[in-house]
């Protein structure tokens, strides 16, 4: 697996290239034509266009600068799936990625086979005068290329969550382990300084670093992840009629949207369901509570009388207890914490909300040009979430990594760790 932008050789990227660009169709399996169009919110975009937009990656900033007399695949594809990078120029309106019925799936696979075919040749020439940097970028569109895969997966999971017919992309795992139910347990650490950030050689993305030291007051951390039966406690008490444990800007957020229960639960006669990338199943109460946004995981630590960790403390807890996260195969939904006697569901499980705006580290500066709108012009109005999810792919668990989403926002396999001071 591809993990190290020093070091990697280019045999490597060559064959995580194709690993990684194959993964992104695999993927795609189980969508019927139909579905490669949908975009239920301007948030979210078609399974069509995050294909062509990581091709369009490796076509603006690896093959445009540096294949000799590479001709672009198409004159306008720049201005329909260029995202965000205005260095770039201008962009099609995200909001309405949804009416792009051409280019069809068919011409957006052959856009992905052209300028695979193109990388390939690239990435073979060993003695190119640019070798460094060709691999460098290479590496970090494949590694973009991965979260688009975990985009995807959000994205189509929510437009198809507004069909009745609950479609499923795939099956529950055969075997589900048998859960010990038991109240949460809070362990404690005690005051001391913390190695934040990334320090090492492998690839990062440039807001885990500058690594730097940060000093921490003493905190509990809950041992696992907040379940659907503990949510629906707090629901079944009121939770979303007591404006008491809501943050102002996260009381008018459920007032407006008359939320009631996370994104995807389902009440039918008067039994919960949840829906699934596996379709609609009743909601299980082993299960961590999944598709929560900022205010709800917040108003629920408040009502238990806890909190959210920082960013700091769950980084600090990886760091003291946590083995590296073993790389895992992707699920289409969490399963239910294996208690163990430590901290679980770390990895793999879902996103955790932490109470940490999303802000630069001490010393961070972004690349220059185009490339160095990837991460930085995002820090404003955001929370960071740690840890990874069932659909992240493999190579994006680690303990500094930084996820980051608007208080607002569900769709993402987010969910809820509850931390305390000491
Ligand atoms: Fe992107």
């Amino acid at each position: 697996m591809l993990t190290n932008n020093a070091t990697d050789s280019q045999d490597s990227v060559q064959a995580g290239y194709r690993a990684i660009r194959q993964a992104s169709l695999d993927l795609c399996v189980p969508l019927e034509n139909e579905d490669f169009g949908l975009q239920a919110m301007p948030e979210t975009s078609p399974p069509k266009w995050h294909l062509a937009h990581t091709t369009w990656f490796f076509e603006t900033f690896v093959l445009k600068p540096f294949a000799a007399g590479y001709r672009t695949f198409h004159p306008r594809y720049e201005y329909l799936f260029n995202s965000y990078y205005n260095g770039v120029g201008a962009q099609y309106p995200r909001s309405r990625r949804g009416l792009l019925s051409r280019p069809t799936v068919r011409e957006v696979l052959d856009y992905r086979a052209a300028v695979d075919t193109a990388m390939i040749r690239l990435l073979e020439q060993a003695d190119h005068a640019d070798r460094e940097t060709i691999l460098q970028r290479s590496i970090l569109g494949l590694h973009h290329e991965q979260q688009h895969q975990e985009l995807l997966c959000t994205d189509i999971k929510y437009s198809l969550s507004f069909n009745p017919l609950y479609p499923a992309l795939g099956k529950p795992a055969a075997v589900k382990p048998a859960p010990v139910r038991r109240a949460v347990n809070f362990l404690e650490f005690s005051p001391g300084d913390t190695q934040m950030g990334y320090a090492g050689r492998g690839f990062h993305f440039d807001n885990e670093a500058p690594a730097h030291t940060r000093h921490l007051p003493g905190f509990r951390f809950a041992d696992r992840l907040v379940t659907n039966a503990e949510y629906l406690a707090f629901m079944r008490e009121g939770g979303y009629e007591n404006p008491e444990p809501w943050l102002a800007d996260g009381w008018i957020w459920r007032q407006e949207n008359a939320a009631e229960h996370p994104r995807y639960w389902v009440s039918q006669d008067g039994a919960w369901f949840e829906y699934t990338l596996c379709g609609l199943i009743p909601l299980d109460p082993d299960l961590p509570v999944s598709h929560v946004n900022y205010y709800e995981a917040d108003a629920y630590a408040r009502w238990c009388g806890r909190r959210l960790p920082a960013e700091q403390e769950w980084e600090a807890v990886c760091r003291r207890l946590e083995p590296a996260p073993a790389h895992h195969a992707i699920a289409l939904h969490p399963r239910a914490a294996a208690y163990d006697g430590g901290i679980t569901q770390m990895f793999g499980s879902l996103w955790q909300w932490t109470r940490s705006a999303y802000s630069p580290y001490p010393g961070y500066r972004p690349a220059a040009g185009a490339i160095g709108e990837y991460n930085g012009k995002f820090m404003c109005n955001q929370m960071v979430l740690r840890g990874s999810s069932c659909v992240t792919p493999p190579g994006h668990a680690r303990p500094s990594y930084r996820n980051f989403f608007y208080p607002k926002d569900q769709w993402q396999f987010s969910g809820i760790r509850l931390a305390d001071d000491l």
